[in-house]
């Protein structure tokens, strides 16, 4: 059976104060739920901190993009070996502000898929359509094509070790949630495509869903078959929201 997962992607918010608040506000909390796992992808200059306060909890931490190159002289990148160091579980990749704002394509977030991977991370890959793909009946075309161009690099078996996040791009950040039922139809899309190569292993990995998601929907939406918990943004900087979307994978 596959397990909830709630994980929370703080983007370029936060300070040492915050995060602190945060992260002290959650912890006493989340200890107490069962049937779930949570995690915090947190901006890189913040995981020592996060990593000295979920060091000893059940949290689990990682970072919100990663290098796809092997350390060397590569000025202002991250490497994967850096954030093993830093004790992440997880780090996500392609997410759509990375593809839209940094020009990453789907070479390149298959390529940073690889690299994770190849140091031991749990990569988070992060798919989805704009607003104008969808009403142009392109969901499935543009998910299609952002999933096979990794399965093409690291073959179907590597993502016995990753999670997919499926985010309609326009449902980030905009209050505008995917209703229960079309995020359950993409997922099982997501799912039948991976089960086309490899049905157990499509059966078992988790899919999120992400795109403001709150405490009021987040119950509904954990409730369809296919969708494995959430990718929080905006919720996952306010503890109780973070703390109630938790609750509610709790199965
Ligand atoms: P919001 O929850 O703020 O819509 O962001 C979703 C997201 O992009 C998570 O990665």
């Amino acid at each position: 059976m596959r397990g909830k997962l709630v994980v929370g992607n703080w983007k370029m918010n936060g300070n040492m104060l915050q995060n602190q608040q945060l992260l002290d506000a959650i912890v006493p909390e989340i200890k107490t739920l069962g049937n779930m796992a949570s995690a915090v992808c947190v901006p890189y200059p913040y995981l020592v901190m996060t990593q000295k306060v979920l060091q000893s909890t059940k949290i689990a931490w990682g970072a919100q993009n990663v290098s796809p190159y092997d350390l060397g002289a590569y000025t202002g990148e991250v490497a994967a070996e850096m954030l093993v160091d830093l004790g992440c579980y997880y780090v996500i990749v392609g997410h759509s502000e990375r593809r839209a704002l940094f020009g990453e394509d789907n070479q390149t977030v298959a390529l940073k898929f690889k690299k994770a991977q190849s140091v031991g991370l749990i990569p988070i890959l992060c798919v989805g359509e704009t607003l104008a793909q969808r009403e142009v009946g392109e969901t499935e075309r543009v998910i299609a094509e952002q999933l096979d161009t990794v399965v093409n690099l690291v073959s179907i078996d590597a993502f016995a070790k990753a999670v997919i996040a499926y985010e309609p791009v326009w449902a980030i950040g905009t209050g505008k949630t995917a209703s229960p039922d079309q995020a359950q139809h993409v997922h099982a899309f997501i799912r039948n495509r991976l089960a086309s190569h490899n049905a157990e292993l499509a059966s078992k990995i988790q899919i999120l869903y992400g795109g403001s998601v709150k405490s009021n929907n987040a119950a509904n939406l954990f409730s369809m078959p296919d969708i494995d918990g959430g990718l929080i943004g905006g919720a996952s900087l306010i503890a109780s929201e973070f703390i109630s979307i938790c609750k509610a994978a709790q199965c």
